[in-house]
């Protein structure tokens, strides 16, 4: 049975208890002790008071043979009931797949009892058995407490790290944040391995990466040259907003400035129409709008006509071709409400996200961001140099300074939590955002920013220059 024994390298242990600043006489907790590398640490370090749990027979006996003072049981942790806190917690969790979990049946792990616990309710159900361990932990943590634990860095890439992320952020910030590299653990060879250092504060903070590896049986810090900035926050994209693509027309030619003087209504299709970060007063193009009761005008149906000539002779465009074909009312579009916040598919110079106060339909080279939270805090959180920077990572970078944005790359934003910001702080962002869009003033973007950098661990400094710097290496090939 895998019980993902998985066991720390002594240097490695002791390292991960001098991370703690608690008082001497602090409670600690070690919610999977297995070998008792951690026990043995806290033992150096002097540390009395210690509670451990593990759920392997043969290895909670030798422990309890080896650290006899501690009051260690052998239990499985996601299931004991302990009224007790503590001021620190040190861990290494079981790391097993979620397909996995229900080997552990026998010794009374199983998925479906863990979904019935409240406390696991935010975790997805691809949760991985660590992160049950680390939220379990952090409810026993108590206020201001600690909590070091060493887990593998892919959770950051993975598809359910946001709600496994969100659900450890919500209590807790992260004081430390260390990729150690090198071989951390006994007999795995791990290549992504991080080390975090909480504190449950209800702040939310978040510390920028640092970097060590273990060389030669000894740890060292470097500097992560290759490494961007990682600018990561608790709320995900979803919780503030939805988003999908403007209009697709299927043959702009036809539909976008038809030779027609009526039926059609005004279309945002490029940027170069929009002047700030507002549609009102923008250019726009004609969009051919047409029902079935307008073909029967003259004008209207010689246009029509000559079009689907044109597409029944080359076969193209293939869903157009396909729906004259069917029979269908191929020269209707199915339009739909653009009113929202828009984005330029594709970025030149500045980036920026446009009110789009005129709900002029948009075409398909925008996103369209329909805020479901206070519209003007969704504009600031879009609008500043932290989401610029996300964006400028994640995007795909094409020749002539062009950068590629995709709608995953916008779902993938992160945003810091406002239910931490003071009322002050967030009626003056909502205000500048409204302020934005009015004057299309690029500076209001930098007193967003600095707003946004008081409830984050990046200071304006760093992101702004970093900033900087990755516009400018994008734009240095032009
Ligand atoms: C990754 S190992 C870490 C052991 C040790 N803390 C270290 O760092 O060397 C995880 C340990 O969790 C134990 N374990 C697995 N499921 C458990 C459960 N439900 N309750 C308590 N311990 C469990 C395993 O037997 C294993 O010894």
């Amino acid at each position: 049975m895998d019980l993902g024994q998985v066991f720390t390298k002594e240097i490695v242990a002791d390292y991960m208890v001098s991370l703690f600043s608690l008082k001497e006489d602090a409670v600690f907790l070690d919610p999977c002790f297995g070998g008792g590398a951690f026990l043995s640490a806290l033992d150096r370090m002097g540390k009395t008071k210690v509670t451990g749990y593990e759920i392997d027979d043969l290895l909670f006996s030798s422990a309890t043979e080896r650290c006899p003072q501690y009051a260690l049981k052998k239990n499985d942790f996601l299931q004991a009931y302990s009224h007790k806190k503590y001021d620190g917690i040190i861990m290494n969790p079981p790391y097993i797949r979620h397909e996995k979990i229900n080997d552990l049946a026998s010794l009374g792990v199983e998925k479906e009892i863990l979904a019935k616990d409240a406390l696991y309710k935010e975790l997805p159900s691809t949760a991985n058995l660590y992160m049950y361990f680390i939220i379990k932990a952090i409810s026993l943590l108590k206020k201001n407490g600690e909590m070091v634990v060493i887990f593998p860095g892919s959770w950051l890439q993975a598809k359910n790290g946001n709600r496994f992320e969100a659900a450890l952020y919500k209590n807790c910030s992260v004081e430390r944040q260390i990729h150690i590299s090198g071989d951390v653990f006994e007999e795995s060879a791990l290549v992504d391995v991080l080390i975090l250092k909480l504190k449950k504060d209800g702040k939310n903070r978040q510390a920028s990466p640092e970097y060590i590896k273990l060389l030669n049986g000894n740890l060292e810090a470097y500097e992560d040259e290759t490494s961007e900035l990682r600018v990561k926050f608790q709320t995900p994209f979803f919780s503030i907003s939805r988003v999908r693509r403007g209009l697709t027309t299927g043959c702009n030619g036809m539909f976008i400035n038809p030779s027609l003087d009526s039926n059609t209504m005004p279309i945002i299709s490029s940027p170069k129409q929009i002047r700030g970060y507002s549609t009102h007063g923008a250019d726009t193009d004609d969009l051919l709008v047409l029902d079935s009761e307008m073909q029967h005008n003259a004008m209207v149906k010689s246009y029509l006509d000559d079009w689907e000539h044109r597409i029944v002779a080359t076969g193209k465009p293939e869903t157009l071709a396909k729906k004259i074909k069917e029979n269908k009312a191929w020269y209707s579009l199915n339009l739909f409400d653009c009113q929202g916040i828009i984005f330029s598919y594709f970025v030149r110079n500045d980036m920026k996200f446009v009110y789009n106060d005129s709900a002029n339909v948009v075409r398909d080279n925008f996103y369209i961001l329909y805020p479901t939270i206070n519209k003007w805090v969704c504009f600031a959180l879009l609008n500043n140099l932290y989401t610029y920077y996300q964006l400028e990572c994640a995007g795909k970078k094409y020749g002539a300074g062009l950068l590629k944005i995709q709608r995953y790359d916008i779902e993938e934003l992160t945003f810091p939590d406002t239910s931490a910001f003071s009322s002050t702080d967030l009626s003056r962002m909502s205000r500048l955002a409204e302020n934005l869009a009015k004057t299309g003033s690029r500076e209001l973007i930098d007193d967003i920013t600095t707003i946004i950098s008081k409830y984050t661990n990046i200071s304006y400094e760093s992101i702004s220059y970093e900033y900087k710097e990755i516009v400018k290496s994008r734009l240095e090939n032009v």
